[in-house]
């Protein structure tokens, strides 16, 4: 079967929107472009990457050189480990005290948002947790103002960007001396420069800045593996994952081939300082036209904590929440329905959403206040 000419043209007669998802999110242009144009020969071996054995010398090539660009990026030690898993970031809401919590000890978690608390929940099934710190209270607009740490803890365990609640940490906490920080960073991942040495373990999925669904991408402190207790399943198991390169079974290899262009990608824009840059002017885009709407617009987050990816705001009411996103959709710009549980709106402005996108976002809400305000 072959498709209708035209819809083979280059992407310069493709109509694309300014994509807001929270994820599965916008992808760079060059990233979909590189795939397009190796969607059927794959660096001259003839087949798609869809079709290669993850066991031939090219698939393995491939995921060598992806790490790599990672560790380039993150500035990563030789102690870190890189994994390339799959069942999303919630699969490591499990796996993590499965294997990082040893019996009899318990786990701290700070919860700013949803996806701590999932986490928190999993834990807790699993075996002793401690909630550290929670902003619960006031409908989680911040991340913990107090923590309550257990020198004893497993881990301190964080999310370093709420993705619903439009919440981050501006700067990780400071775990008990010898006490492992273990952070969720689904949504902020490669967004900004860390400081790596300060983290154990990292986890995030890839659908928000780094690529597509169906990948996560787990960095781990080597040392860790040592509680890694026996009798675990083997594909939850991170010795069983570490001793085969993120290929004990069939890696989602599609998945990570696109990280891997996004990876390059991100080196070719400058790195993360580059990108943090960027990020930093468009947040300051959209949250600019809400602060300076006289409170026609407010933002969920307080100022001091708010996130630079997920920016979550109200309108004065729901019918004119509804009507901006309909405008909003009707002149390109798409995905800024807030998530069910808050409601509003959020506009998720990931690496690969660029300026213009968020400059476009800025001007429609300037206009929709003159006319709606
Ligand atoms: C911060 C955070 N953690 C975890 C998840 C769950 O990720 P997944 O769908 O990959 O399991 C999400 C998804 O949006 C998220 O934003």
């Amino acid at each position: 079967m072959s498709l209708p000419s035209q819809e083979l043209g280059t992407t310069k007669h493709l109509h694309r929107v300014h994509n807001f998802n929270a994820g599965p999110a916008a992808l760079p242009l060059p990233v979909l472009e590189q795939a397009q144009s190796e969607l059927l020969d794959y660096r001259s071996t003839g087949m798609s990457i869809l079709e290669m054995s993850h066991r031939s010398p090219a698939f393995e090539n491939l995921m060598l050189e992806t790490e790599q660009d990672l560790r380039d990026l993150l500035g990563l030690p030789d102690e870190y480990k890189v994994l390339f898993l799959q069942g999303g970031a919630t699969m490591q809401f499990a796996m993590l005290p499965m294997n990082l919590r040893p019996a009899g000890t318990s786990a701290d978690y700070t919860v700013n948002g949803t996806w701590g608390k999932t986490a928190l929940k999993d834990a807790q099934k699993l075996g002793a947790t401690r909630l550290a710190g929670t902003s619960e209270a006031t409908n989680f607009d911040r991340v913990p103002e107090t923590l309550d740490l257990d020198p004893q803890a497993a881990y301190l365990h964080i999310t370093s960007n709420e993705t619903i609640h439009g919440v981050q940490w501006q700067s990780e906490p400071q775990p008990p001396q010898g006490v492992p920080l273990v952070c969720d960073i689904s949504s902020d991942f490669l967004s900004r420069p860390i400081d790596v040495g300060k983290y154990a373990f990292l986890y995030a999925g890839a659908q928000k800045n780094a690529g597509p669904a169906g990948v996560t991408v787990v960095i781990l402190r080597e040392d860790l593996l040592e509680r890694v207790p026996e009798g675990l399943p083997v594909m939850l198991d991170y010795r069983v994952q570490v001793a085969g390169g993120s290929m004990h079974n069939t890696p989602p290899t599609f998945s990570i081939y696109i990280v891997g262009l996004v990876f390059k990608w991100l080196k070719a824009e400058g790195g993360l300082a580059a990108i943090a840059r960027r990020n930093r002017e468009k947040a300051g885009l959209v949250y600019g036209a809400i602060d300076n709407s006289g409170g026609f617009y407010h933002g969920h987050a307080v100022p001091k904590d708010r996130s630079m990816m997920n920016v979550t705001f109200h309108l004065p009411d729901e019918s004119l929440e509804k009507a901006f996103a309909t405008q909003a959709e009707n002149e390109g710009l798409v995905g800024l329905k807030g998530h069910r549980s808050v409601g509003g709106l959020r506009a998720s402005l990931y690496n690969a959403v660029s300026l213009d996108s968020a400059q476009a976002l800025a001007e429609f809400m300037v206009e929709f206040q003159r006319k709606n305000g």
